[in-house]
């Protein structure tokens, strides 16, 4: 199909959704980070729908910055080891740094992520995290902010790919199977 929505196989969140529980993140990161001047860090490129639209929401002061990072080893998935492909344009010593994230899959990625930021010095690191994979965690990712846990399948949309295609879906589903044959 051309047609990237005809190739879902059914909806699991909704543009609706996604947008309420959005909201409802944002309020809660507007108290808690109130006064402190919290540095979002988006992790591209699965994070930019929901930095887009989570920082959008929120009311207090705040900054972003991205990074790019890539898992590499023999496997498809992620390996646990990373490797930068962009880094943050600043200094983050002394900053309260928050990173978004769009899907916690097996935790490798994120958990590299939050050794390799803490050891840069920060007042605080924490993670939102969109969605989250309880079954598919190989390691424990402390995260302080979550979406909404979902079961082990493969989703697309609102910023996840498949062969880097459907990020711009404007809701979370499962592929239909004839897209992968
Ligand atoms: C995906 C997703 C997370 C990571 C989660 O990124 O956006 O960043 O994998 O997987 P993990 O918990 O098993 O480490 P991907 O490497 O596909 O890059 P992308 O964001 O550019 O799609
Ligand atoms: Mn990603
Ligand atoms: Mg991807």
């Amino acid at each position: 199909a051309t047609d990237t929505g005809t190739d879902l196989e059914h909806v699991l969140l909704s543009e609706e959704q996604l947008a309420e529980r959005i909201r409802e993140l944002a309020a809660e990161l507007d108290r808690d980070y109130a006064g402190q001047d919290v540095l979002l860090v988006g992790v591209l490129k699965g994070a930019v729908m929901v930095m887009a639209d989570l920082s959008r929401a929120m009311s207090i002061p705040l900054s972003m910055d991205f990074m790019a990072v890539s898992s590499y080893g023999s496997g498809t998935k992620s390996s646990g080891v990373v490797r930068i492909l962009k880094d943050l344009d600043a200094d983050i010593s002394g900053r309260h740094v928050l990173i978004v994230e769009d899907i916690i899959d097996s935790g490798l990625t994120l958990s590299w992520l939050i050794a390799n930021l803490s050891s840069r010095g920060p007042a605080s690191v924490r993670v939102c995290a969109l969605l989250r994979k309880p079954e598919a965690a190989k390691v424990v990712v402390d995260v302080a902010y979550v979406g909404f846990d979902i079961p082990n399948e493969f989703v697309v949309g609102y910023g996840l790919d498949y062969s880097d295609r459907y990020r711009n879906l404007k809701c979370v589903g499962t592929l239909a199977p004839h897209v992968y044959s």
